[in-house]
């Protein structure tokens, strides 16, 4: 059984604009366990990113307490891939690093091998402009694994790319995740993405965001993404996801 990473206990968060109290979260609890790809899925709007920001530290919760097992480095990829498009490759993935005042050699050459081993090595000195969005948001989880982190959360890192290159991406990322031994909790609009890639699936309500379902994904002959959407189960589940979505229900 594998030991639980990060619990989330009754988190609750609201925003405050001059009139009103909007509820947001409205009493989450969610655990995470090593070794695990739990995706979120959520009507528009609903708290998502609200949550990944409040787990990374870049909001502050109303109520509620998020305990890690143990002290746990964050790494967060957000919505839009934020590269600085006056920055190399090479000079945008190691960007993390800098900031956290921990370029030297040997975290140096972690870049250049995830640049290699990632099929990056011949753009390393091109601008982002001359990638496509695939490589880009590569580029961007590169960023965020350089630093090390023991969680990586990703706000919905492929909305910005066509369905080709989304496929190919969550078989890179898959790849990735589990050659690198990450946790990873992940937001995608993308159902046939969650069931592909996650072990556990949390259905949000629309707000004030709570959670409507969980579901354990079980498939058979398990494997990388593209492979897993023609198992078995995988429409039974898209099924019941989908019908868990419908706001009217
Ligand atoms: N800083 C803020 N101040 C006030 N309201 C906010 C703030 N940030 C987010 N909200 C509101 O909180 C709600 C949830 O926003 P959030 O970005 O978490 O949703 P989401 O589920 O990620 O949406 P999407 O699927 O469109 O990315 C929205 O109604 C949004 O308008
Ligand atoms: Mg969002």
């Amino acid at each position: 059984m594998n030991k639980n990473i990060l619990t989330i206990n009754n988190l609750s968060k609201s925003y405050y604009t001059k009139e009103k109290e909007i509820l947001v979260l409205d009493n989450i609890n969610m655990n995470i366990k090593e070794n695990t790809i739990t995706a979120i899925v959520g009507p528009s709007g609903c708290g998502k990113s609200t949550l990944l920001k409040i787990l990374a530290g870049l909001e502050k919760e109303s109520s509620g307490s998020i305990l890690f097992n143990g002290k746990k480095k964050i790494g967060f990829m957000l919505q839009t891939d934020s590269l600085f498009p006056w920055k190399t490759v090479l000079e945008n993935s190691l960007i993390g690093l800098e900031i956290e005042n921990k370029k030297n050699k040997k975290s140096i050459k972690k870049v250049h091998d995830l640049l290699e081993k990632y099929g990056l090595n011949e753009f390393k000195n091109k601008y982002p402009s001359s990638l496509s969005g695939g490589m880009r948001q590569r580029v961007a989880l590169i960023r965020t694994l350089a630093t090390n982190p023991d969680i990586l959360l990703l706000d919905e890192p492929y909305s910005a790319l066509d369905y080709q290159t989304r496929l190919k991406l969550s078989d890179d990322l898959y790849r990735i995740i589990k050659s690198e031994g990450k946790v990873v909790l992940m937001i995608t609009h993308d159902i046939a993405e969650a069931i592909s890639m996650a072990d556990r699936i949390i259905v949000l309500t629309k707000r004030p965001c709570k959670i409507k379902k969980e579901y354990t994904v079980k498939l058979t002959n398990k494997s990388f993404p593209i492979e897993n959407r023609k198992a078995l189960e995988f429409s039974e589940y898209y099924d019941k996801i989908w019908r868990d979505l419908d706001v009217n229900l």
